[in-house]
């Protein structure tokens, strides 16, 4: 029996939901890989919290643990924020691993640069679960809109927000509420002030618009709004009228460059994004040949964001060695 050895770093929830897909999907990860996964350590900040569901000496809170495993192949990062993930991935990229990402604050900023290092030493930077959770919104742009010019990009991109509406709106929760829901069920970022202030969404709209147009939007004018000025009030009221607020993304493609906006809009019935309900996301794009595509799907949470890592680990058949599974948990256990 070969293994693929692999390693995550974070165990919050994406990393439990990656650690757990492996186990419950790895029939389908063994047929399309040619060797099972194994999960090789899962680096944390505070070791000494109880983990169910991992054993305990794959555990380690020093990176240098992950960088000595012999014949890594896959690192899948799921922590918080630029530093330390940032010298992580590039440390696992000089080693000679693929890496999978769901972190969008650092690959918005960092992501050209990570894929170029990693081009350099012939290996893959996955960031599906960047952006739009379960909803293959970056393949369908990198793979399947190759020779189309899109012109146009149009979504929900934080499946916070838009779980918080939903239940202002269908079920009269307070904000406060709504976001604490939403933080207990993982959708939430550590600082749920990136969800609701529409920082998130602007990363991710970010990474969209590199990938579609090249170049990344100006928005020093429009600026980003989130939903906090949206009252209870005004989201009744609207609800009479038959319209709802949906915190929307744009960007497009002008002769002046990419220009966007990130704000709450009040839609009626006749606009596609209008049903998008709870913790979907959806993202509509304008292409020259295909014409409008969209995609929706969930856009946070556990096993919606494994998915988009696991579909990109997935996604390195016959780019991987496969090798005699010789613990390296030895190497720091106790
Ligand atoms: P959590 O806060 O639930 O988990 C973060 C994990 O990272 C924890 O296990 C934490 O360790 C670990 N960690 C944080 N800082 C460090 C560090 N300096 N060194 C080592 N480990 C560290 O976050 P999520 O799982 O929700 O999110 C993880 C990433 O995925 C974020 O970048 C987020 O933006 C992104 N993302 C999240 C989605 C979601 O639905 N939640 C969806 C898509 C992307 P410890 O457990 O010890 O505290
Ligand atoms: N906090 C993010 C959201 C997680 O609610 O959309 C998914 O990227």
């Amino acid at each position: 029996m070969t293994v693929i050895k692999a390693a995550l770093l974070g165990f919050g929830t994406v990393g439990q939901g990656v650690y757990e897909a492996i186990q419950t999907h790895s029939e389908q990860l063994k047929k399309l890989l040619g060797a099972s996964v194994s999960v090789e350590a899962v680096l944390v900040k505070d070791i000494t919290k109880e983990r169910p569901g991992v054993p305990r000496e794959l555990l380690t809170d020093n990176f240098n643990d992950i960088l000595s495993i012999p014949d890594l192949q896959i690192v899948f990062e799921a922590i918080v924020g630029v530093e330390p993930a940032l010298g992580y991935l590039k440390q696992s990229i000089a080693k000679g691993c693929h890496i999978v990402t769901a972190n969008k604050v650092l690959f918005a900023q960092h992501g050209n640069s990570l894929q170029q290092e990693a081009s350099r030493k012939g290996v893959t930077v996955g960031f599906e679960a960047t952006t739009a959770g379960g909803a293959p919104v970056i393949r369908t742009i990198k793979e399947l809109l190759r020779v189309n010019k899109i012109s146009r990009i149009e979504g929900i991109l934080n499946g916070t927000s838009n779980y918080i509406l939903t239940l202002m709106r269908e079920e009269n929760y307070t904000f406060e509420a709504a976001l604490k829901l939403s933080q207990e069920k993982g959708y939430a970022e550590a600082d749920p002030e990136n969800d609701v202030e529409g920082y998130d969404a602007l990363n991710k709209l970010l990474i969209l618009s590199e990938l579609a147009f090249g170049e990344k939007p100006d928005l020093s004018v429009s600026g980003v709004e989130g939903i906090t000025r949206i009252t209870l009030e005004d989201i009744q009221k609207a609800k009479k009228a038959g319209q709802r607020y949906r915190h929307l993304v744009s960007a497009e493609m002008t002769e002046h460059g990419v220009a966007a906006s990130i704000k709450p809009v009040l839609l009626s019935e006749d606009h596609p994004l209008y049903s998008v309900d709870g913790v979907l996301n959806a993202v509509a794009i304008t292409a020259s040949l295909a014409g409008t595509v969209t995609i929706k799907g969930a856009g946070a949470g556990k096993l919606p964001t494994a998915s988009a890592m696991i579909e990109d680990a997935a996604a390195l058949s016959g780019k991987l060695q496969t090798v005699q599974p010789l613990s390296a948990r030895s190497l720091f256990a106790g």
